[in-house]
């Protein structure tokens, strides 16, 4: 059985992200998936400050801070599959995505090198207003790039445009049907 960790970016409830991600982790618990949903917005998350201690042997891929990171880094690190959803806010990541990818950061250990993890499927979804498509595909890229210490390989996309209004993706059959074909891909 495949697991699956969802890592929900969005800032509102029964928005866009939401109900993309919840279309794609139904897709995948339907074809035998086990789906963890995580929402950033619900989660007590500290910001990295730099200190470095990651950077020593001892405390090699671990952060300092006890949180909703660090509970949730071993299913990261064992899932066979991860997606990562975040609406574009000036052309970016939310805040606390953003917050989320930057304590990746105790994932690099020079001294040890890299993690022997698993590859695994990441999926990277991103609703915006009005970006344009190539510009979200560049950023979805990018984040898939962040993830790489924790195996992420293969990479599928679902990027919405027009989201301002909250039921606007919810309501598009096509984005839908690529959510679906998003957590199928993820439960195969
Ligand atoms: C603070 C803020 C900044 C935004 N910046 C952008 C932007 O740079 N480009 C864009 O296309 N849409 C932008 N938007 C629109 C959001 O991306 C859009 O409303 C979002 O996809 C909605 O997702 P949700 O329904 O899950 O909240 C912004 C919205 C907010 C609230």
């Amino acid at each position: 059985m495949k697991k699956i960790l969802f890592i929900n970016g969005g800032m509102r409830t029964g928005g866009n992200e939401d109900a993309i991600m919840k279309a794609a982790m139904e897709a995948a618990k339907a074809k035998g998936a086990e789906v963890v949903d995580f929402k950033l917005r619900e989660t007590n998350l500290l910001p990295c400050t730099g200190c470095g201690r990651c950077k020593s042997e001892k405390m090699a891929y671990k952060c300092k801070w006890h949180d909703g990171f660090s509970s949730i880094l071993p299913t990261l690190l064992d899932a066979d599959g991860i997606v990562f959803s975040s609406p574009i806010y000036y052309g970016y990541i939310s805040g606390p995505a953003k917050t989320f990818v930057d304590r990746l950061y105790c994932l690099m250990n020079p001294a040890k090198g890299p993690l022997d993890t698993k590859k695994k499927k990441f999926g990277v979804v991103l609703t915006f207003g009005g970006t344009p498509e190539e510009a979200a595909q560049e950023l979805a890229e990018k984040v898939k790039g962040y993830f790489r210490m924790t195996g992420a390989d293969e990479l599928k996309t679902v990027l919405r445009g027009k989201c301002t209004e909250k039921k606007s993706a919810a309501k598009d059959e096509a984005t839908m049907a690529k959510a679906k074909e998003l957590g199928e891909w993820l439960a195969e």
